[in-house]
């Protein structure tokens, strides 16, 4: 497998060290930013061709999977062009930006041979496979999601994409908290409609998007979802579950509270590149990807499944505390 990267910025970076470590074949690196793409490329693939322009390290390498860690906005055209040119693809996530480009991927999606897979790693942290494991057969009641985390100014700051519509699409919903969002659907099923509301309460003149959102989701179980980048440190994101006999089910990324006990995951140290906050689960779901693609296994995240959470954080955009259907 002759794999490229698209995009060599904060996660690109931990897609490129965990290939490294997982010694699989990097045929091309493409940014924008080349200085930054170089010093990349020294520390892990000082050999590897680099390029400043999708398209042509597409013609020239013709590479047999594309990571894209580009901003929100590029996801979709990357996407369906390598699909078109029958190019496996894994995308960071948000999997899209807008419900048309949505329809658009699942449409290439449907007609390419390759695979699709989006990277929401989370999916695969020990302490949430625990928690749907022991939710097997019990019924929830009503469950909430928080997400508290802390993104300043110098955050925003950072790259031209971050906090503006055209270009991230959204705020803390559709960028820090989908993975919390995606698990709590996930634990929950589909919801059918949102009551939603979001504001920008500090970040003003900063930021064109939401730094805090709320949103009710009815449906077969509802819940509730709370998420905000005001704070002053990144909280462990949680989700609390009340089951029909009253039981309490608390999960966290290395804590689950079920059955009165308190079971304990801890990520290993050396498994975690990049931001704590990411976990150790890229390289899990890397590996992952690929072994899917050698097997002919669809891969557990397709542009399907990515949609499911896709579909719920726009509507709870477009809601402004209207009742939106899903
Ligand atoms: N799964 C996770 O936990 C996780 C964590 C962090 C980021 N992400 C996602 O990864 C993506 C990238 O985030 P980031 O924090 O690394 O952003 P970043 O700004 O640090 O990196 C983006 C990189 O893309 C490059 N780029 C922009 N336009 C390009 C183009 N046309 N062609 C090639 N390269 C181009 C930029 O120069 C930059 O180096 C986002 O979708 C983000 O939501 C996911």
């Amino acid at each position: 497998m002759r794999s490229a990267i698209i995009g060599l910025g904060v996660v690109g970076c931990v897609h490129l060290q965990i290939l490294a470590a997982q010694k699989r074949c990097v045929a091309a690196l493409c940014d924008i930013n080349k200085e930054a793409m170089s010093a990349a490329a020294a520390s892990y693939c000082p050999n590897t061709p680099i390029y400043t322009d999708w398209m042509t390290m597409l013609d020239e390498i013709s590479p047999d999977a594309v990571h894209i860690c580009t901003p929100h906005y590029l996801h979709a055209e990357m996407i369906i062009t390598c699909l078109d040119r029958g190019i496996h693809v894994l995308c960071e996530k948000p999997l899209c930006m807008k419900p048309r480009e949505l329809s658009e991927i699942l449409a290439a999606q449907e007609r390419s041979g390759a695979q699709l897979a989006v990277c929401q790693q989370n999916r695969y942290k020990p302490s949430f496979r625990f928690v749907k494991e022991y939710l097997t057969d019990k019924k929830i009641r009503a469950a909430h999601g928080t997400l508290a985390w802390s993104r300043g100014e110098d955050y925003y700051n950072s790259a031209e994409w971050r906090g503006t519509t055209a270009y991230e699409g959204g705020g803390v919903l559709i960028n820090q908290a989908l993975h919390t969002l995606d698990l709590l659907r996930e634990l929950c099923g589909d919801p059918e409609y949102v009551v939603s509301g979001k504001d920008n309460l500090t970040l003003r003149g900063v930021i064109e998007v939401e730094d805090t959102l709320s949103a009710s989701f009815f449906g077969k179980t509802p819940f509730t979802f709370f998420a905000t980048n005001t704070g002053s440190m990144d909280l462990p994101p949680q989700i609390q579950i009340v089951l029909e006999d009253g039981e309490n089910v608390v999960w966290m990324p290395d804590t689950v509270l079920a059955g009165g006990v308190a079971n304990r995951f801890s990520a290993e140290p050396d498994r975690i590149l990049g931001k704590s906050c990411y976990g150790s689960e890229h390289a899990t779901l890397i590996d992952d990807f690929y072994t899917c693609i050698q097997s002919g296994r669809p891969f557990p995240i397709d542009g399907t499944e990515a949609a499911r959470v896709m579909r719920l954080i726009f509507a709870a955009y477009e809601s402004g505390g209207n009742k939106v259907k899903i």
